[in-house]
């Protein structure tokens, strides 16, 4: 039998105390998954967190964490601008690394990434996962099949609201309780897209194939914002409407946003000649895919937003069983599940790193077309994405 992953967890915050501490200490992942690391610059953020879950090993200062033998994966839980130097420290120093989103803010760091770690024969996991949920493998056959027709456009995205000052790990007085989330909304890292709009299009180019051109809009609508009675300045943009051409003049509008919807949760809106996939529906009526009646039967955590999610959608993960079911952010710990099984057995995943860089590529094309006022082409593809002209054109 392989031995049980040994992962570091950098960053203590927000996600790692609400997600990724209580799925990785479970009992029933002992012979597959442990938790040997914490890091995290401020002082005793990563040492109460240890107390809390009885962890072995605490860092201030993350190149010590990289050089603890007892680590063999981490997983990169820190605000996105950190993201490519801390998972680029990794891999040189022989970690294999999951990505919380989004891998990096641009494709050229992407391939560096990627370039880095097939050089050292290491692997990387980037979240998130879209392609692992049943209703998105659903949609993308039923597009193949002709179930709409011809396909003509599609419609995806997210807004911020107040998500990420309303959560509970940034209300209290301790360090645990106290974790500020300004750099949600300043540069570089910062905004909806990195942050919600990267759901919503990695489902829609798992569906599609990849996007061959970019043209949008974008600016910071809400400047200042407030954390714990103190101002923050925002200054990244938090409005952001783009238009994707995926050839053979089929089209997507997508949007990251402070406030307002049209499509619901992550899932896109498409529309062909003879019907409309729409959120959960098929022409008005349930969608029906593998799962979806347990998924429906799911009662809706208190106190969250879904915004037109099916929240019982993560059960239908591969790794979400038992005492999983009952803990938030499930779909992050089934990212990271795909990256230990791929250690242990061998096993590649779908959740790959070109398939973020292609999504990456997105966002930052959506940026510079705004910046230059033109259409920006684009360089990557998705590896194992689909051909455009499947999707129920003629
Ligand atoms: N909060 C969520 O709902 C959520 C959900 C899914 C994924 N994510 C992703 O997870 C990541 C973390 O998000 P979060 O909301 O937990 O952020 P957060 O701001 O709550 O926590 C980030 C933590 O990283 C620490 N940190 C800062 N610099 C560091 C460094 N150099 N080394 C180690 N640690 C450092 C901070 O002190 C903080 O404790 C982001 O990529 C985010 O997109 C967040």
């Amino acid at each position: 039998m392989a031995k049980p992953v040994r992962i570091g967890i950098v960053g203590v915050g927000s996600l790692s105390l609400r997600g990724l501490l209580p799925h990785l200490t479970q009992s029933d992942l002992a012979e597959r998954v442990t938790i040997t690391a914490l890091c995290d610059p401020v002082p005793n953020r990563a040492t109460a967190a240890a107390d809390r879950f009885n962890i072995r090993h605490v860092f201030t200062d993350y190149t010590e964490l990289l050089a603890c033998d007892e680590v063999d994966a981490v997983t990169l839980a820190t605000p996105i601008s950190l993201h490519f130097e801390q998972g680029r420290q990794a891999l040189i120093a022989g970690k294999h690394v999951h990505f919380n989103k989004t891998m990096t803010t641009s494709a050229d760091d992407a391939t560096e990434l990627i370039t880095l770690a097939n050089q050292k024969q290491l692997k990387i996991v980037a979240s998130p996962g879209e392609m692992l949920r049943p209703h998105n493998q659903r949609i993308k056959e039923m597009l193949r099949e002709g179930a709409i027709g011809v396909l003509c456009w599609a419609a995806c995205g997210a807004a911020f609201g107040t998500y990420h000052e309303s959560e509970k790990e940034r209300q209290g007085p301790d360090v645990l309780s106290n974790v500020d989330p300004s750099w949600y909304f300043r540069i570089p890292g910062g905004g909806p897209l990195y942050d919600m709009t990267v759901y919503a299009l990695h489902a829609l180019t798992g569906i599609l194939g990849s996007v061959r051109k970019v043209v949008a809009l974008s600016g910071t609508r809400i400047t200042e914002r407030s954390f714990q009675g103190r101002a923050v300045t925002c200054d990244a943009h938090d409005n952001t409407v783009m238009l994707l051409d995926f050839g053979e003049s089929l089209f997507a509008f997508a949007y990251g946003t402070a406030g307002g919807r049209i499509t619901y949760g992550f899932n896109g809106s498409y529309f062909g000649t003879t019907g409309s996939i729409v959120g959960f529906t098929y022409n008005g009526l349930p969608l029906d895919y593998p799962g979806a009646e347990i998924a429906r039967k799911v009662p809706r955590p208190e106190g969250v937003e879904w915004q037109g999610q099916i929240p019982g959608n993560q059960w239908l993960l591969p790794h979400i069983t038992e005492a999983h079911r009952e803990i938030p952010e499930q779909h992050v710990f089934e990212d990271i599940m795909q990256l230990v099984d791929w250690i242990r057995e061998d096993r590649a995943t779908i959740v790959t790193a070109a398939h973020a860089r292609h999504v990456i590529e997105i966002i930052e094309a959506a940026y510079r077309a705004n910046q230059e006022g033109r259409a920006q082409i684009l360089r990557t593809t998705l590896e194992n994405g689909p051909a455009v002209s499947s999707c129920g054109s003629s």
